[in-house]
């Protein structure tokens, strides 16, 4: 294995400080820091791309397999990125009692994103929409409630949902 560090050039030293942070807190076994920087890159890139699984099995001395294969093995690591529009549907207490189930599938039907690409997460087929569950966004007394990207919604409804998707569609 080449031993030589690779740094993708948009990596930025904020991230890598962070990677070896996570790595130093196993030194006994590298090995064991697969799993969290994967959550690392997903968190910073939206999934973990190829070059994502080359960059943690130089980082840890590992044989790219053996990171893919950690990968691969956990349903909450995505391998796609997400959509342009990204949908997070608030599924706590209040929210699932005001119909965020409901609302859920009817936001992939529409969107027509009925790939699963992660734990949950749907993708649309022209990758434009995601529909994910999250938990709690705060705005109980307004359930149900959901983001479009960073956008937050409240008393989300079918009818409203239409609307969302006939604008968005037009940009
Ligand atoms: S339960 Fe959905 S915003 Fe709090």
């Amino acid at each position: 294995m080449n031993t030589v560090e690779t740094v993708p050039p948009h990596l930025d030293q904020g991230f890598i400080d962070e990677a070896e942070k996570i790595i130093s807190q196993y030194p006994v076994s590298k090995r064991s820091a697969s799993l969290p920087l994967l959550h690392l890159w997903q968190k910073h890139f939206g999934y973990v791309s190829r070059e994502g699984v080359e960059w943690i099995a130089q980082k840890l001395e590992l044989e790219p397999i053996a990171v893919e294969e950690i990968a691969t093995f956990y349903p909450m690591i995505r391998h796609r990125p997400l959509g342009k529009y990204q949908f997070k549907v608030c599924r706590t207490l209040s929210c699932a009692l005001a119909g965020s189930y409901q609302l859920f599938d009817y936001i992939k039907q529409n969107c027509n994103a009925l790939q699963e690409v992660g734990h949950h997460v749907y993708l649309s087929e022209d990758g434009q929409f995601s529909v994910e569950f999250v938990e709690c966004l705060a705005a109980c007394g307004n359930a149900p409630v959901m983001m479009i990207n960073e956008e937050e919604w409240m008393d989300v409804t079918k009818e409203k949902i239409q609307g969302i998707l006939a604008q968005l569609r037009k940009k």
